[in-house]
C-alpha cells in the first residue's frame, strides 16, 4: 500500500490534470485514489487550493460535499451500502448486518487491517437491483449473503 503522499506527488498530480478550476474534482480523486488510503488530508488540500488559486474553504466544502470524498483515512476498499428509499424497501438494512457481521465491524468503521470501510451512501442509481452496493466504480444488487460473502472473498484477494 502506498505511503503518505509527498508535496511532489500532489503537484505531479495537479500538473498532469491540469493547473485549473474546473479539474479541482479530477485532481482531488486521483489524489484520494493515490493516498492508499481513499481520503484526502489537509496538507493536500491546502497545496491544491494554492496551486488552483483557491481558497481552502472552497477545497473543503468540494471535500465535505461528495459523498466519495472523504477528509480520514478509509480503508483500501470502500463498501457504500445504499440506504435510499427504493433500496430500504428491499431491505438494504438486513444487507448492512450481513456486511457488519461478515466484516466484524459497524457502518462507519474500518477493519483493523485496513481493507474495508462500511458505510452508508445515497442512491447509486440502480434501483432496479436493490439493494445495492457500490464499490469503487463497481456496483452489486441484489444481494443476498452468499453474494456479499463472494464479495468480501474478491476483494480479499485483491
Ligand atoms: S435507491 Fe438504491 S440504488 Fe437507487
Amino acid at each position: 500500500m502506498p505511503n503518505e503522499l509527498d508535496s511532489s506527488r500532489i503537484l505531479a498530480i495537479v500538473e498532469e490534470k491540469g493547473k485549473s478550476k474546473e479539474h479541482l474534482l479530477s485532481i482531488l480523486l486521483a489524489i484520494q485514489n493515490a493516498s492508499g488510503k481513499n481520503y484526502v488530508q489537509e496538507e493536500w488540500a491546502k497545496i491544491v487550493a494554492a496551486e488552483l488559486n483557491l481558497s481552502l474553504s472552497m477545497v473543503y466544502d468540494v471535500l465535505t460535499f461528495y459523498s466519495m470524498f472523504s477528509t480520514k483515512p478509509r480503508g483500501r476498499h470502500v463498501i457504500e451500502i445504499c440506504k435510499s428509499t427504493p433500496c430500504y424497501i428491499s431491505k438494504s438494512d438486513v444487507i448492512a448486518k450481513i456486511f457488519e457481521k461478515h466484516l466484524g465491524i459497524k457502518v462507519g468503521e474500518t477493519t483493523q487491517d485496513q481493507q474495508f470501510t462500511l458505510q452508508y451512501t445515497a442512491c447509486v442509481g440502480a434501483c432496479d437491483i436493490g439493494p445495492v452496493a457500490k464499490i469503487g466504480e463497481e456496483i452489486y444488487g441484489n444481494l443476498t449473503e452468499d453474494k456479499i460473502n463472494s464479495i468480501i472473498i474478491k476483494y480479499q484477494g485483491e
